[in-house]
């Protein structure tokens, strides 16, 4: 199975070949063109995925999910999801053909839109993703875009973007966002609940992350992170976990350039190893990714 590509790929796997008209690549969602087998295909992966949130997703993703026009019967309008989602946090939702180039996704960050891929993926390709699609990008991220916390998150990391790439930096960056916005646990009151899109739009990473004994969960610490890197074609070996949602608005607001200066005179880290330091809340066995690597 392979996992939904983000911001690291925009640009690698995005090319020259793939550009769009428009500068910004966005193009038309063209929801009327939709047919009737791929529909079929969000109402399979959305009534899936339906069965698993409640008590795994967290408060905010449920909040918003149920204040969305998003529904089992067919691929949602963009246009829809804006009206709400502008009235909410002031986001909107574009439609792009796929993988953009760093710098367009990250210039629609900072202007609060969301670039979704305007493309599902195939009847046969359920759990297969090699770039994002609008399942992904619309059930992953659209619901935590409503809660103000992650809106303003999400904005501070298209601006820190444009600022990591002029720095030579971005892979440090884009980190933080693979172990948040794509990856992230938090724990709730409730227990150990998943905010991560790239895992609720997963059914078999959000019984992984949550559940299984293999991957590390560790709470979130900014350099830890952004030494750490990370699986773009498997399940994760390390989940970084946050206290609350709260601290993202801390981390908004940090100044990062001291913080790259201190990551960047020290090692990288491999996805699973841990550290003296770390605060673990559950050492994994390690023994999927083991069991992957024999495999190979
Ligand atoms: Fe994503």
């Amino acid at each position: 199975m392979k996992h939904p590509s983000t911001a690291p790929k925009h640009g690698l796997a995005a090319g020259d070949a793939g550009r769009p008209e428009r500068a910004d690549w966005t193009i038309d969602q063209g929801w009327e063109r939709y047919t009737q087998e791929e529909h079929a295909v969000w109402r399979f992966l959305f009534e899936r995925q339906s069965r698993l949130v409640p008590g795994r997703a967290c408060r905010e993703f449920e909040e918003g999910m149920r204040d969305l026009p998003i529904g089992a019967d067919q691929i949602p309008d963009f246009r829809r999801l804006s009206d709400v989602l502008s009235r909410r946090t002031g986001w909107q939702v574009v439609a792009v053909p796929g993988l953009v180039p760093d710098d367009v996704f990250f210039e629609h960050l900072a202007n609060r839109r969301f670039p979704a891929g305007q493309f599902i993926r195939r009847a046969d390709q359920l759990d297969y993703l090699e770039e994002p699609d609008v399942f992904h990008d619309v059930f992953g991220h659209v619901p935590m875009l409503m809660n103000p916390i992650l809106a303003d998150f999400v904005q501070a990391y298209g601006e820190g973007g444009l600022r990591a790439q002029r720095m030579g930096v971005l892979p440090n960056l884009a980190r933080v966002y693979w172990y948040t916005v794509e990856f992230g646990l938090v724990q709730q009151t409730e227990g150990l609940r998943i905010y991560g899109s790239g895992i609720i739009s997963s059914y078999a990473e959000s019984l992984f992350a949550l559940a299984d004994p293999s991957p590390n969960r560790v709470r979130f610490e900014l350099e830890r992170v952004m030494r750490t890197r990370y699986r773009i074609d498997d399940f994760q070996e390390t989940y970084f976990v946050l206290h609350d949602l709260e601290e993202l608005l801390e981390l908004a607001r940090v100044d990062f350039a001291p913080v790259y200066e201190r990551v960047r005179q020290q090692s990288e880290l491999e996805p699973g190893i841990l550290l003296p330091g770390d605060d673990i809340m559950t050492r994994g066995t390690g023994v999927y990714h083991a069991a992957r690597a024999e495999g190979n």
